[in-house]
């Protein structure tokens, strides 16, 4: 093909824009005409260097995981412990978005006893189900769930307003009761629920909280901030003619909270880490300023001592934890930028999209995949977390079982090469430890609060842990308890007192919609 001289003269300038991407200098953006175009672009109209230009993959393997690595070292992340303890205290002095007081001051004794339906709204299912408690005894934990409906939500769902979303729920709870057995539920009564919110709340009462803005991708909060969560479900089901009461709203990470410390009462944190992330964290009431509690009735600082306190943890962390050039990328395309830092670097929702972001790169520069983007993960968050979690499970040779399952997924005409698989195993690893260090970062910096004083006793603290990221994701959950262990004797070395601390990051089992029971069988009880 014989190339006129402007279109010569565009290609260089092309070449050039290129250069200085890899350079990590701003391109210029030169747009072509679409016959020169076709030579050099690929399907995602992304240009082609020619290889001899083209950057090693190995090289910015290296690359990656040395930006990845860097902060995770003890010594770091106790500087960043330290500096998010601060942002903590303040918040737990003032301000409306994070560090919530919830009502619950007591923790269960595990001899509540009840049927209650319990509500899970998640980032990624709503579950329905009919929970009976009957008490601790020695060999069994007291809660039972008789019946449970789960509802996947999908994108759909997740942009749905505020009417259209309640209404959504309150179709899945009358599905829920039409499936349970007669005399299972009572028709005739008005029908008690419990409600666990995995999007911050400012509660109002055991029963009340305001709607806040509610992240996860979702907009029901869009038009109804500031109103009455239980209202707008109750009057949902209204109309519906099914006749609810809500009487009792917590966010997932106390009900988590709540549920694990019917069955083991040393309970006094709790961490979530799913499709979102978040903690609770048992404190005393003085903890926090006047103003954080609204306006409550005498009487409940009268019996409160210390206080559930839904922490929103991933809204820490801008300024203190260490990012790359892809979090601030997925940071910039996000709907809500810089909202829940912590989140968009730990979560099951993210880390499918960073492994995405850095692939993108290195088809650009690197020439992987042939330096086609492919199809399947061109869009944003189509790379799912559950794919990270496979390769980094994989033992098979050469990690061929992975390597199939990339094929299939990415939509590839052949499965990707050893150096190729070598480099996304090296980026997923990166990714997750980070995700670790950083998650294992908060909690320590949370349980400082509890243990700040120079002189404390020896303390045994259980976290209880929850979401498909903690519980599922291969070594995840080990990695954070080693981080927080070694914090601690890392604090040790210059505080003795510290030497007998320890902290025990506690898998949990349907914690959620067990929780959501508790809080009900709490509040009916106060
Ligand atoms: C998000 C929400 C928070 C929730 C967490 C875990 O961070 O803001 O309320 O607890 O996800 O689901």
């Amino acid at each position: 093909m014989t190339m006129v001289p402007l279109e010569i003269f565009q290609t260089i300038l092309r070449h050039l824009d290129r250069l200085l991407v890899y350079l990590k200098i701003r391109p210029i953006g030169l747009r072509l005409p679409k016959s020169a175009s076709r030579i050099f672009e690929t399907r995602n109209h992304d240009v082609v260097l020619p290889t001899s230009i083209m950057r090693p993959l190995h090289e910015f393997q290296r690359e990656a995981l040395a930006l990845f690595s860097e902060p995770c070292n003890i010594q770091r992340m106790s500087h960043m412990s330290a500096c998010l303890n601060t942002e903590y205290v303040k918040k737990l002095k003032r301000g409306t978005e994070c560090m919530l007081p919830s009502f619950c001051h007591t923790l269960p004794t595990g001899q509540e006893e009840g049927t209650f339906i319990a509500l899970d709204m998640g980032g990624s299912t709503f579950r329905v189900a009919l929970v009976a408690l009957s008490t601790r005894v020695a060999d069994n934990d007291g809660m039972n769930i008789k019946h449970i409906t789960v509802n996947k939500i999908n994108e759909s769902i997740r942009r749905l307003p505020a009417r259209q979303f309640f209404a959504w729920m309150a179709g899945k709870i009358q599905d829920m009761l039409h499936q349970c057995k007669d005399g299972q539920i009572s028709q005739d009564e008005t029908i008690s629920i419990g409600l666990a919110w995995s999007f911050p709340i400012e509660q109002t009462s055991h029963q009340g909280g305001t709607v806040q803005p509610m992240g996860k991708g979702f907009k029901a909060h869009e038009g109804v901030i500031g109103q009455d969560l239980g209202n707008l479900l109750e009057v949902a089901c209204r109309e519906r003619g099914l006749e609810v009461q809500v009487n009792a709203i917590v966010n997932d990470s106390s009900a988590t909270l709540l549920s694990q410390a019917y069955k083991d009462p040393a309970t006094t944190m709790s961490l979530i880490l799913g499709t979102g992330t978040n903690a609770a964290i048992y404190l005393p009431v003085k903890h926090l300023g006047e103003d954080k509690f609204g306006m409550r009735d005498p009487s409940w600082f009268e019996q409160a001592e210390k206080v559930i306190i839904n922490t929103e943890v991933s809204m820490f962390g801008k300024g203190i934890l260490p990012t790359t050039r892809w979090d601030e990328e997925l940071n910039r395309a996000h709907s809500a930028p810089d909202f829940q830092p912590l989140e968009y670097m730990t979560t099951g929702r993210y880390l499918g999209e960073l492994l995405r972001l850095v692939i993108a790169e290195a088809v650009g520069t690197c020439q992987m995949f042939g330096g086609l983007m492919p199809d399947n993960i061109s869009g944003r968050y189509t790379l799912d977390t559950a794919l990270l979690a496979a390769i980094e499970e994989d033992t098979t040779m050469g990690c061929i079982s992975s390597a199939e399952r990339i094929q299939k997924e990415f939509g590839l005409l052949s499965l990707p090469t050893p150096a190729e698989m070598t480099f996304l195993r090296t980026v997923v690893e990166a990714i997750s430890h980070r995700a670790a260090a950083y998650i294992a970062t908060a909690i320590h910096a949370l349980w400082s609060l509890k243990h700040g004083g120079p002189h404390e006793a020896t303390s045994k603290t259980s976290v209880a842990a929850n979401g498909s990221v903690m519980l599922m994701y291969p070594g995840f959950r080990t990695r954070c308890q080693r981080y927080v262990a070694d914090m601690i004797a890392a604090a040790h070395s210059s505080k003795p007192s510290r030497s007998n601390h320890e902290v025990l990051i506690q898998p949990t089992h349907e914690a959620t919609i067990l929780g959501a029971a508790v809080a009900v069988a709490i509040a009916d009880a106060t």
